[in-house]
């Protein structure tokens, strides 16, 4: 595996199919968590540089802490706010506030470090840009080493990563997982917010879960709240939030703007926050959010602060997701 972008890259591993190859890392995931300093020789005398163009916190600190565990320094250089205002358009005659090109930056960094991982975020003004992904991609071309997300424009993979290996440490504990043919049910239900929120979180869950193909998925949203098909393909999708929450084993609350009219926010109709009693059709359905969350506006306090709620498994097991992406990467390229 030469880059971590998308789930795509997983079909570069080992010849597998993209749910075995999913598996196996999320086996790996769970090796690093029972064993955090195992493989610290791995990483002795690499170094990764983790530049954001945009806050965080979770991604930040589970990717410091999972390259430590390897042995890597990590150093953390905030592009977006303490570096050179970055052009990324090829040919662009640069005489507004950009200061330097990709093009000559991205190699130094390419020369300082042995993986580069980058957060974007996408514009959500033009919905061609964000999802080109030059960002990402310009670095990739450039860096001369391998890149791995911290979150792009249209995508989340550490996180959606982290989503199913705590969706299989769940099912692990209650003895569903060699039970192929009771798949559990999730259902990915849009939330309210205050803002217009990137598509990322929702596209890159949407595409994990259909590429594992080891559970019954379905998304629920208000009409005009459609993904792309390029993600959604193979999942169930319905307005009616009610009836996609029955029977649910899990429930993964997100926000997102408009994909289609895009990054616009059409409502932020309460009735779609999620609440103790919405939870009561469902098979005692574990609640999953990517954090950090709007209480009371996404997730009310009695479902957050309550037994359904794993927000704080899934956040800690951000680590193992990162950790299990740096060995690919560490063994792959040497
Ligand atoms: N879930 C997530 O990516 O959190 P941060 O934005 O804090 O990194």
């Amino acid at each position: 595996m030469r880059n971590f972008t998308s789930v795509n890259d997983l079909a570069l591993l080992s010849g597998e199919n993209t749910g075995d190859a999913i598996d196996a890392l999320v086996q790996k995931a769970l090796a690093h968590k029972a064993n955090p300093f195992g493989r610290k020789e791995l990483g002795t005398n690499k170094r990764i540089g983790c530049l954001f163009l945009n806050p965080s916190m979770r991604t930040r600190l589970s990717t410091q802490i999972a390259a430590q565990n390897l042995g890597m320094e990590a150093i953390v250089f905030n592009v977006g706010s303490e570096g050179w205002a970055l052009e990324f358009e090829e040919e662009a005659i640069m005489s507004g506030t950009t200061v330097e090109h990709i093009k000559d930056a991205a190699p130094v960094f390419g020369k300082y470090f042995d993986i580069l991982a980058i957060r974007t975020f996408p514009s959500l003004k033009n919905r061609e840009d964000d999802y080109s992904e030059l960002y990402i991609k310009q670095f990739i071309r450039y860096a001369g080493t391998p890149v791995l997300s911290l979150e792009s424009a249209t995508l989340h993979p550490l996180q959606s990563l982290t989503d199913i290996i705590t969706i299989t440490e769940l099912m692990q504990q209650s003895g569903r997982d060699n039970d192929r043919d009771k798949k559990p049910k999730i259902v990915m239900t849009w939330a309210p917010h205050v803002k217009p929120l990137p598509q990322c979180v929702a596209n890159s869950f949407a595409q994990w879960i259909n590429a594992w193909g080891r559970a019954d998925f379905v998304i629920t949203h208000p009409e005009d709240y459609e993904l792309s098909e390029a993600f959604t393909n193979g999942a169930t999708i319905t307005h009616n939030q009610e009836e996609a929450l029955k029977d649910a084993d899990f429930v993964y609350v997100k926000n997102w703007s408009t994909f289609h009219d895009y990054g616009k926010i059409y409502e932020s109709d309460p009735k779609w926050m999620l609440t103790n009693k919405k939870l009561e059709g469902t098979r005692d359905a574990k609640v999953m959010h990517c954090l950090p969350v709007r209480r009371n506006v996404e997730l009310s306090d009695e479902v957050l602060d309550g037994p359904n709620s794993i927000v704080t498994q899934e956040a800690g097991n951000r680590v193992w997701a990162a950790q299990a992406v740096l060995e690919e990467l560490l063994q792959s390229n040497g």
